[in-house]
């Protein structure tokens, strides 16, 4: 219940009512799309919008308290780049309401065991490119584990901490991620974490896109004016994430932004108050109480300050369209391992997540992998995964020794952690942000480098066993050191501007070059980068204007 889906506020998409609201499956599969700047797979939106309603009734039916009208309908609001309000939601806390009921609903299972505090280490594959299980620490003990397992579901999230002003909550590591590219999967697509337009200044809190779309509030610059109309004057505050977090960062680079005074950050307003104390209340309650808690502004009285934070990343693991991971470019899979949700790259959301698509994601790929799985392990000879020797053997004892010898009980070490951490999130706030160019991405590659050269001389103080969180986080940054690399890597590498990645030295989409997607291998020199094209069924790239 720490995994960053709690914090999920603005609501889950889905086609409910189609015959009332001139709404269909076809229209949300091109507004994906076309939100994607054409990078998603067609045929996995096609089978993402397609499932999404069955799946937003399942969860009605397991006792998520969605909103509702005066009528007891679910309700929907709009949100960005959608043409149609398809956004289904509980108040502004959707993900807290799904994950809770899910949670409930998991302990009516007595044969369900959960390993609470876990800290997953590696991934056992053998020789044949089969998962085997992985290594873990309890964290209450600090004990060393094997699990094995017949099959397996990486669902570990994403990795909003490589930045410092995020959204994302202080589990969002990426750690499967990094398990997964170590023990030879590839990545898809590293060079695109999506900024969200509105997170709360100072302190990167997310304000819902309901606040902007949903119930119409206003993003407002220091001359007072509602500045997207400049930007996007047929949707304005409701055009898709990456056009409105270049308008706040344009509006601050051209000296209409105000300024923070304890961060230095840059901020525009959004003003709710038009909305009035009832409306706020009703839709908004979280986000009232967040800005009154941690700024002491009230929304029903004042604007509040705000401006783009990494909020999602949209690549990850490369995966089939029904979650299944993949080991090469299109041919070779693992016959029992699964990504879902914002680990995996199914690639809806292509170069820019339209939002609300992606509690949907987590629901059609949760239930197509958890049964592919289940049924997989439930078919596996019984027997076929209780023992491990020989190469697995080996991978174990390697790891407990580069955990507990060569990091953990190491007797010298002069680096700092948590100081290494701050230079990598001021290096990733600075360089590979809204805006990114060939100087500042190689500036941010060269200090990243130095960052994970430093990194096997850094000091672990604590040299206890039990809950050792600065072991914890030490072995977070390494895996977030080298995620850091891999986003710049791509996005040194992706010489166009597309979604969530623009370079200013190449402000164009380029279809002929980069229609297509980035994968990445591990390498002990870094990544080796490679590349497989993108699906298209139905919708040909086209200009996106709003
Ligand atoms: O703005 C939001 O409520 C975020 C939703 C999302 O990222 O899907």
């Amino acid at each position: 219940m720490r995994s960053h889906s709690v914090s999920a506020e603005g609501g889950a998409s889905a086609v409910l009512y189609p015959k009332e609201t001139g709404d269909s499956l076809d229209l949300h599969a091109y507004d994906t799309v076309k939100g994607s700047d054409f990078l998603a797979d067609q045929d996995a939106v096609e089978l993402l919008v397609r499932e999404a309603p069955k799946e937003i009734i399942f969860m009605d039916h397991l006792g998520v308290p969605w909103s509702r009208d005066e009528k007891g309908r679910i309700l929907q609001r709009p949100f960005g780049g959608m043409s149609i309000p398809r956004t289904t939601f509980a108040q502004d806390k959707s993900g807290f309401f799904l994950m809770s009921t899910l949670y409930d609903n998991v302990l009516r299972f007595d044969n369900v065991e959960m390993l609470h505090e876990h800290f997953v280490t590696s991934l056992l594959m053998d020789h044949g490119g089969v998962f085997r299980g992985v290594t873990a620490i309890d964290l209450r003990t600090g004990e060393f584990k094997v699990i094995l397992a017949k099959a397996g579901i990486i669902a570990t999230g994403g990795n909003g901490r490589v930045y410092k002003f995020t959204t994302m909550a202080w589990s969002s590591t990426g750690d499967g991620y990094s398990l997964a590219y170590r023990a030879g999967i590839p990545l898809k697509d590293m060079e695109f974490p999506q900024f969200h337009p509105t997170a709360l200044v100072p302190n990167g809190i997310l304000i819902t896109e309901g606040a902007r779309g949903g119930e119409g509030g206003y993003l407002i610059n220091k001359e007072g004016e509602r500045f997207m109309k400049r930007y996007a004057p047929s949707k304005m505050e409701l055009a898709p994430r990456d056009i409105v977090s270049r308008a706040i960062i344009t509006e601050c680079m051209e000296g209409r932004g105000f300024i923070d005074e304890e961060s230095g950050l840059c901020y525009v307003l959004l003003d709710l108050r038009h909305l009035g104390e009832e409306r706020i209340n009703k839709r908004l309650p979280m986000i009232r109480e967040i800005a009154i808690k941690t700024l002491g502004i009230d929304p029903v009285d004042e604007p509040i300050p705000v401006r783009p934070a990494m909020h999602y990343m949209m690549g990850g693991i490369h995966v089939d369209l029904y979650g299944q991971v993949m080991l090469d470019e299109d041919k070779t899979r693992v016959p029992n391992l699964w990504a879902a949700g914002e680990a995996a790259n199914v690639s809806v959301h292509g170069a820019n997540r339209l939002g609300s698509n992606s509690l949907s994601e987590c629901l059609v790929w949760g239930r197509l992998t958890g049964e592919a799985a289940a049924k997989y392990a439930m078919s596996a000879p019984p027997d076929s995964m209780l023992e491990y020797t020989g190469d697995i053997a080996t991978k174990v004892a390697n790891e407990e020794s580069r955990i507990f010898d060569k990091l953990l009980h190491k007797e010298v070490g002069a680096e700092n952690p948590y100081s290494i951490r701050e230079e990598m999130n001021r290096t990733m706030d600075t360089y590979v942000y809204v805006f990114r160019d060939k100087s500042g991405l190689e500036e941010a590659y060269s200090t990243i480098k130095r960052l994970r050269e430093r990194f096997p001389n850094v000091r672990i103080e604590d040299k206890g066993r039990y809950y050792n969180t600065n072991l914890r986080d030490v072995l977070e940054l390494d895996f977030l050191l080298e995620q850091a690399e891999l986003i710049i890597v791509g996005a040194l590498t992706r010489t166009e501007s597309r979604g969530a990645h623009y370079r200013l030295d190449y402000p164009k989409r380029d279809d002929v070059n980069w229609l297509k997607h980035t994968l990445y291998f591990y390498t002990t020199d870094g990544p080796r980068l490679s590349y497989v094209p993108v699906r298209i069924t139905r919708w040909k790239p086209e200009e996106r204007k709003y």
